[in-house]
């Protein structure tokens, strides 16, 4: 299609509305996963390992299916066939999975068998008198557990060593050189909504009731296990109590449902307790960061580098990608990120909040701050001094980068020009100690695949249907923002549909690419059923648009208007009314511009500034104040921006102070795997947040110049924090999180 119709914008995107489905979730008519109740349904409890390798000796079978209740027990011996092992890899974002296919342990917490039953309580009861006895290995434990390699990727495919200008000459020739070595903790994405599935058979057709942030990608691994079509799988997903990257791919647990689903010929509910989320459905990898850098006596980077050693499981291979952050923050002249790895026996790590980044950029921001103490400079001025114009690995210009504005507006507000350079110069009125801290923010502007359809309707409404997730992000409220723009329509008029895999496939709903991806898939379609009507109306002599071809007519409110003379156009309906339609339909897909995203380097920033009180006897570090300041790009609703931007911040706290998973050396067993202790900030560890949505128009990215807001508050934020804890006590914590007795 040559000529585009252009659609008056601004009516619907930009507005701050509240969440369309926040009546239905508040209210408890929003139904989850594990709301589904099909007629016939049975429970099914999943037994874990307590080794954490070698094999499962024995299993008390006949005592758990002669327990009361108990219909059938999942074991490898009478586990449903499968169509491809599950440790094959033929499709990307493929990682292997624990289906009962042997009697093999490779982690504590791995499934090792299915009880199902009549009720919840006799297939618990059941999976406890299982009674599994083993023949076990000792456990490795811990990053030096096992011998270091140099992965061939880190991440989804990234090399795991790039490198660019002469490291080891701009370290000799620096005036100032600092090498530090930090280190971050296993950690576990914690979603309030415990990963869940309703499965019902029919035939060779799967019906799932499972939360999922990629629905077609878990439709092509199903089909890939089970050997049917796709479209033969049908997955509904419309909420989900959260998913940090642990829902981007489906678990094995929830494969697990649909083949208990299959053995005992009735619908399944499988829903993990919490402690089983620690193993089977991902985590953050823990890492040990060493850093390098010099400054020459201007306070100007002469090298950077960041070398990561982290872990990955014994047989699959996720590695987190944490040097990924030092190739576009700062102007180094020579930069080296290198990734090394163990296997450990744990399950396998994969994305969660920022992965790479969140880690990275802890580190990097801590060893920036050193670095700008070792020169005596403020630490937001050596920001300033090393600001990088374009891609410091690539040397590609930002395709927009408003950063400069954001440390300049998050400063101002937070009130940064008062702090003092030197440590323990500021007390509060209890005699607190009080730090302030800096750290940038941020996350690369991805784009995915979408596809979308749109209608217009004779009866002058409209409908928009696109595979779209809503982990709580608010997908349901953006994209139908995005939707009825897409339009020319006003928000009621349209209907808006997601959350369903049998609707045009969205993608994954990750790395914040989700609202800039599905919305372009939204507008592309869109623009495709208004060109459709246009040229409906520019070809008919009738139209009192006749002749103006597609790009002289522009939509808004639902009609069509000459852009020459706004004042002569019609109506939508009375375009299909003459034309004998009832409908018209649009297709359209997002993703993102090679040739673009060849050309230029496409990133959010923000800049966090922090400040915590630390008691000078008991080391008792508590944050009391974030200011964020982020661009990034086109914001769609600003409410809901702003809640992402504090739900990033929230968990940049979380990852300073709170969050570790703590292993036992001896069994390999994670020894907090519940809430209580292993901690997240609750309502009183929040500090008062302030988010400032900084400004910035990007032509580059994608059709709507969105850039994506999810991810980029957490990166930033930990490294603010620990840059504040320094500057309160003078004490430099290079293990995170930040506790008292590290800081004692
Ligand atoms: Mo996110 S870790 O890309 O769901």
């Amino acid at each position: 299609m040559s000529e585009v119709v252009r659609v008056r914008h601004g009516s619907n995107t930009g507005q701050p509305l509240t969440r369309r489905e926040g009546r239905l979730k508040v209210t408890g008519a929003a139904r989850f996963a594990a709301d589904a109740h099909p007629e016939g349904l049975l429970h099914a409890v999943v037994a874990t390992s307590t080794a954490a390798r070698g094999r499962v000796a024995r299993l008390d079978v006949a005592a758990a299916e002669a327990h009361p209740g108990v219909v059938a027990v999942m074991t490898p011996q009478n586990a449903p066939a499968l169509a491809r092992h599950p440790d094959e890899k033929r499709e990307p974002f493929t990682f292997r999975l624990d289906l009962l296919q042997d009697d093999r342990v490779r982690y504590p917490g791995q499934p090792i068998a299915v009880v199902i039953a009549e009720t919840l309580e006799a297939a618990t009861e059941g999976a406890a008198l299982l009674a599994p006895a083993y023949e076990a290995e000792p456990a490795r434990v811990g990053l030096d557990a096992a011998a270091p390699f140099v992965p061939e990727a880190i991440g989804v495919g990234d090399p795991a060593a790039v490198s660019r200008g002469d490291v080891a000459a701009g370290l000799a020739q620096a005036a100032e050189r600092i090498e530090a070595t930090y280190e971050t903790p296993a950690q576990y994405h914690n979603a309030m909504e415990p990963h869940a599935v309703v499965a019902a058979w029919d035939g060779d057709a799967l019906t799932l009731d499972t939360p999922s942030q990629g629905m077609a990608i878990a439709q092509g691994r199903l089909a890939g296990l089970f050997g049917i079509a796709p479209d033969q799988i049908h997955i509904r997903s419309p909420f989900l109590g959260g998913g940090f990257g642990s829902k981007g791919l489906i678990s094995g647990p929830q494969v697990l449902g649909a083949m208990a689903a299959r053995l005992v010929g009735r619908p399944v509910k499988l829903v993990l307790r919490r402690e089983q989320m620690y193993g089977p459905v991902g985590h953050r990898a823990p890492t040990r960061q060493t850093l390098r850098l010099g400054a020459d006596s201007d306070g100007r980077l002469t090298a950077l580098d960041h070398h990561t050693l982290t872990a990955s499981s014994t047989f699959d291979d996720f590695f987190e990608p944490a040097g990924g952050v030092s190739h576009t923050l700062y102007a180094a002249p020579a930069l080296s990120t290198t990734h090394e790895a163990v296997r450990l026996d744990t399950g396998t790590p994969l994305f969660m909040r920022a992965p790479g980044e969140a880690s990275g950029s802890a580190a990097l921001e801590s060893a920036i701050d050193e670095l700008a103490l070792a020169c005596g400079l403020d630490p937001l001025e050596f920001r300033l001094r090393n600001y990088a114009d374009t891609e410091p690995l690539t040397g590609r210009p930002f395709s927009s980068k408003a950063l400069r504005a954001c440390y300049a507006q998050g400063a101002e507000r937070f009130g940064w020009r008062d702090r003092p350079l030197e440590p323990r110069r500021m007390r509060d009125a209890d005699g607190l100690l009080v730090g302030w801290g800096v750290g940038t923010a941020t996350f690369p502007a991805l784009m995915f695949q979408a596809e979308a359809r749109a209608v217009l309707r004779r009866d002058g409404g409209g409908a928009v249907e696109i595979g779209a997730h809503d982990m709580g992000q608010g997908a349901w409220t953006a994209l139908a923002q995005i939707a009825t723009d897409a339009l020319g329509l006003d928000l009621d008029a349209v209907e808006f549909r997601m959350g369903d895999s049998r609707l045009p496939n969205a993608g994954i709903a990750g790395g914040s690419a989700h609202t800039a991806t599905a919305g372009a898939a939204i507008h592309a379609a869109g623009s495709d059923v208004l060109a459709k009507l246009a040229a409906l109306a520019t070809g008919d002599e009738r139209s009192p648009l006749y002749g103006a071809g597609n790009a002289g007519v522009v939509a808004r409110g639902g009609r069509l208007l000459r852009r020459d003379d706004e004042s002569r156009g019609e109506a939508f309906t009375d375009i299909l009314a003459r034309a004998d339609l009832d409908s018209i339909e649009g297709r359209g897909t997002g993703a993102g511009d090679p040739g673009l995203r060849d050309s230029y380097a496409m990133h959010a920033h923000g800049a966090v500034f922090a400040e915590v009180k630390v008691d000078p006897d008991l080391g008792q570090i508590r944050c009391t104040r974030l200011v964020g300041a982020f661009a990034a790009g086109r914001i769609i609703n600003p409410r809901l921006v702003r809640s992402q931007y504090y739900g990033g911040m929230i968990w940049g706290v979380s990852f300073a102070l709170h969050e570790q998973a703590v292993t036992d050396p001896r069994s390999g067993r994670i020894m907090n795997a519940n809430l209580a202790e292993y901690h997240v900030p609750v309502n009183a560890d929040v500090p008062s947040l302030d988010a400032i949505l900084v400004e910035e128009e990007d032509p580059h990215v994608n059709a709507l110049g969105i850039k994506g807001v999810g991810e980029i508050g957490v990166t930033g934020t930990a490294g603010a924090i620990a840059n504040a804890v320094w500057h309160a006590t003078g004490v430099r914590v290079r293990q995170f999180p930040i506790t008292l007795d590290r800081l004692l």
